[in-house]
C-alpha cells in the first residue's frame, strides 16, 4: 500500500492508474477505522480495480465545542487495517495542506436545503465543512466512484446532491450500516461509551425497528410513531435531539404518498450523541 500526504503525488499516481486502464474507487474517512469503514472499502474493491481511503479529520466540519482535538487519532492501527483490506493508496493531507489558507479559507460548498435541517440545525455548518472537503478530496483523487455509509444518511444524500449538482461525473454509492451483535451501529464516538451506556445504546435499533413494524402495518400518523420512538428512548436514558420519520431522497416529513421513508434518529447517551436511522420500502 502506498502511504501518501502530499496532493502533487496523489494526483499523478491516479492519473498513472487510469493511464494504465485502472478505475479508481475512493472512501472518504477520518481515521479509527472500523468494520464498518472497511466494509466500504471491500464495496470498493468489489467495484474498481485500485482503491484509494482517505483519512483526514477535517478542522471545517466540528463545531466550536465538538470534540475535534479529542477525536482518536489512531494512524498506525488504521494503517495496518487498509494494508489488510488491501487498499492501494492512503491519503493523508495535512490541515495546512487542505487549508492553506487557514480560517482565511475563501470558497465553500453549500448545499443548503438538506443541510440546514436535522443534523445540520444541531451542528451549523457541518455539512458545509463536509461538502467543501469532499469536493475537494475529489479534486486530489479523481475517483470513479465514491463510497459512502447509510449510517451518515443525511450526508450520503448531501454528498449525492453536491456529485450531481457540480457535475462531477463521480458515481456514489451508499454503504449498509455495518452494526454490532446487538445491533448497535459502529461508530468512532462508540468508543466514549461505557459498558453500561453501550448496552442502553442497542435499544436505538430494537426501538427503529418497532417504529418500522408499526409502519409496516398500516399506521400513517409518522408523527406518533416518531414521538413514541423518542419516548422509549428517553426511559432508558437517552436525551433526544430529534427523531423523525422522513421522506428518503428530501429527508423532508413524511407524507401519505411517500414510499420510500426512513427513520431518523439523534440522541445523546451523557455526552455522546449517536446516529442511527432504518429505511422502509411501502
Ligand atoms: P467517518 O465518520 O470516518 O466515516 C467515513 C465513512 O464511513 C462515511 O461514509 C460513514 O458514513 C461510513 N461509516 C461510518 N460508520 C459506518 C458503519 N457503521 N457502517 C457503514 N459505514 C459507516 O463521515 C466522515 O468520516 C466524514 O464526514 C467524511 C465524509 C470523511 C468527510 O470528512
Amino acid at each position: 500500500m502506498q502511504v501518501v500526504d502530499n496532493i502533487a503525488a496523489l494526483r499523478a499516481l491516479t492519473r498513472e492508474w487510469k493511464r494504465d486502464g485502472n478505475t479508481v474507487g475512493f472512501v472518504p474517512t477520518m481515521g479509527n477505522l472500523h468494520q464498518g469503514h472497511l466494509k466500504l472499502v471491500k464495496r470498493a474493491k468489489a467495484h474498481n480495480s485500485k482503491v484509494v481511503v482517505s483519512i483526514f479529520v477535517n478542522p471545517l466540519q466540528f463545531g466550536q465545542n465538538e470534540d475535534l482535538d479529542a477525536y482518536p487519532r489512531t494512524i498506525e492501527e488504521d494503517k495496518q487495517k487498509l494494508i489488510e483490506a488491501g487498499v492501494d493508496a492512503v491519503f493523508m493531507p495535512s490541515v495546512r495542506d487542505m487549508y492553506p489558507r487557514g480560517l482565511d479559507h475563501q470558497t465553500f460548498v453549500e448545499v443548503p436545503d438538506i443541510s440546514n435541517i436535522l443534523c445540520g440545525a444541531s451542528r451549523p455548518g457541518h455539512f458545509r465543512g463536509v461538502a467543501t472537503v469532499v469536493s475537494k478530496l475529489f479534486n486530489m483523487v479523481h475517483p470513479d466512484d465514491a463510497f459512502f455509509g447509510e449510517k451518515d444518511f443525511q450526508q450520503l444524500q448531501v454528498i449525492r446532491l453536491m456529485a450531481q449538482d457540480l457535475s462531477t461525473g463521480i458515481v456514489i454509492h451508499g454503504v449498509e450500516t455495518e452494526r454490532d451483535a446487538t445491533g448497535l451501529a459502529l461508530s468512532s464516538r462508540n468508543g466514549y461509551l461505557s459498558a453500561e451506556q453501550k448496552h442502553t445504546a442497542a435499544s436505538i435499533y430494537k426501538q427503529m425497528h418497532i417504529a418500522k413494524a408499526r409502519i409496516l402495518d398500516g399506521e400513517r400518523d409518522f408523527i406518533t410513531v416518531a414521538n413514541d420512538l423518542a419516548d422509549a428512548l428517553e426511559n432508558v436514558g437517552f436525551k433526544k435531539d430529534y427523531v423523525h420519520v422522513v421522506n428518503a431522497h428530501t429527508l423532508k416529513p413524511a407524507t401519505q404518498e411517500d414510499t420510500h421513508l426512513v427513520i431518523l434518529v439523534a440522541a445523546f447517551l451523557g455526552t455522546t450523541r449517536l446516529i442511527d436511522n432504518l429505511q422502509i420500502n411501502l
